[in-house]
């Protein structure tokens, strides 16, 4: 993990006029040179088709930065960090752009002392990542260097190999970074700490004590004028083979022999590939109808902008999984993720079995909820373990409590974003929190059979999901 500031670098932004570089990217610069955890000899390349000049690129990130970073702007940071920000305009196709390029990043190098060291961070549309990574090999420019990439890796498992197999026709696996961005949430990196930071819930973190596990996902938001994007995608592409099963790996792996980036990622591969593919009639697809989300009134995903009339594209996911191995044999694990739900929350919720004997049930009274602990990814961030205590009063009545952990409580702080520690765990080289080849590969093959589109369930936005989608946890229900 980062601990000192990373060495020099020249940042180049591949598509710098887009959405995630003015949203995500800039913003995230930002803040950590505010925190001084940048190198100390820094600049930043923006590339992209748009014909624009560095100070005109340079207002357009102070805009994004007012209005996207977390922590605001202010004049002290923004002035000289400013001045670190340069603009090159060129195509993803010609050759003679990359010559050009080659000498504008020499020239930025002598100027900055940044010594030809490079990140190459692509918030370009996937399609370019291939030609982008052959543009580099062919201009010599892979020397020294990492090149970042964001999801979706692929559409399915073949696509997603013939990705990472153009990505190593010049990049080494060590030097490429595939961002996936529920991995830098510190609730993300939390699971590892309290997983193997204390004694006393490994001994129980298994078949023998578990009953079932659901992880959660759920976004009020709709497609937010994605609609052409998320087409081709869907809760399954979009969330389920990426940021569902890192949570669900980061859950329930064996502990690694250290703590580095392979060891890690030795682990989570090991996980995936004992999970079964999923059935589809272990799958229930939905989709938003019209409806009310927070008092207002939304579209149905069918009238969103991009969206096929008749589309049967699902914005909601729920499946029950299976992991074939010592510890989690016959623990079914339950997935939901949805768009234009109630409200935002991703929680994974751990439900522990029943005491073998129920006392209190003999009294007639109501069976308590059973034990479960819920970690909370976002937003609320912090962790509740719910059991069973006496109500006071002449009964022996029983009502679950919760013992909570709160970020912002014990630690006064709001977690950084994601990308800030991503951005800087990629220059120092760390690839702890990045998805390995074999861990996307490993993923499209437990989705595989459920990508094919078929019927989905309509639910009318501001609830829950379909209806369908409670069968699956019969007869728990979802917690
Ligand atoms: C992205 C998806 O990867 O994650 C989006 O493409 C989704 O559709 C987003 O809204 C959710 O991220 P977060 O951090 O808001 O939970």
């Amino acid at each position: 993990m980062a601990l000192e500031r990373p060495d020099p670098h020249v940042i180049v932004i591949f598509g710098a006029s887009g959405d995630l570089t003015r949203r995500k990217a800039i913003p995230a610069l930002y803040n950590l040179y505010a925190e001084n955890l940048l190198p100390r000899h820094f600049a930043v390349v923006g590339y992209s088709r748009t014909d624009m000049s560095t100070s005109e690129f340079r207002a357009a990130m102070g805009q994004a930065v007012a209005r996207y970073s977390r922590s605001g702007i202010s004049q002290r940071h923004w002035r000289p960090f400013s001045e670190t920000l340069n603009y090159f305009s060129g195509t993803y196709t010609e050759p003679e752009d990359w010559e050009r390029f080659k000498k504008f990043l020499d020239q930025i190098d002598s100027e900055h002392g940044t010594q030809g060291r490079r990140l190459y961070y692509c918030a370009t549309p996937p399609s370019a990542f291939p030609q982008i990574a052959n543009l580099l090999g062919k201009a010599e420019l892979t020397d020294n260097s990492r090149i970042v990439i964001e999801k979706p890796f692929g559409y399915d498992l073949e696509s997603g190999q013939e990705l990472n197999s153009s990505l190593h026709e010049v990049f080494e696996e060590d030097q490429i970074f595939r961002i996936d961005h529920y991995l830098g949430k510190e609730t993300v990196q939390n699971i590892l700490v309290f997983r193997f930071s204390n004694g006393m819930f490994e001994p129980i973190w298994n078949r023998h004590y578990i009953d079932s596990v659901q992880i959660d996902v759920a976004e009020s938001v709709g497609v937010e004028g994605r609609g052409s994007f998320y087409e081709g995608a869907g809760a399954i592409r979009d969330i389920v083979q990426n940021h569902t099963l890192q949570l669900l790996a980061t859950l329930t792996m064996e502990p690694p022999a250290r703590f580095y980036a392979e060891s890690i990622r030795n682990e989570k591969v090991k996980l995936l590939r004992s999970v079964v593919p999923i059935e589809p009639d272990c799958c229930v697809k939905g989709q938003y109808t019209s409806g009310v989300v927070n008092g207002r009134s939304v579209p149905g995903y069918r009238e969103e902008s991009g969206v096929e009339k008749g589309s049967k594209t699902e914005t909601y996911a729920a499946m029950k999984l299976g992991i074939e191995n010592w510890r989690w044999a016959g623990v079914p694990i339950f997935v939901r993720t949805g768009k234009r739900l109630p409200k935002r929350a991703t929680t994974i919720t751990v439900v522990f079995q029943d005491a073998p004997h129920m006392l209190f049930e003999n009294s007639g009274l109501q069976k308590p909820e059973p034990n479960h602990l819920t970690i909370r990814v976002q937003p609320d961030e912090g962790i509740t373990l719910t059991f069973g205590a006496k109500v006071p009063g002449p009964d022996m009545e029983v009502a679950a409590v919760d013992m909570r952990f709160d970020y912002d409580e014990s630690f006064m702080a709001e977690p950084a974003e994601a990308y800030e520690r991503l951005i800087l765990d990629a220059m120092s080289g760390d690839a702890t929190l990045f998805t390995r080849a074999d861990e996307i590969e490993q993923a499209w093959e437990i989705v595989e059979p459920i990508l094919p589109q078929s019927d989905v369930e309509f639910y009318q936005a501001g609830t829950w999901g379909p209806e369908a989608a409670d069968e699956l946890v019969e007869p728990r229900g979802w917690l």
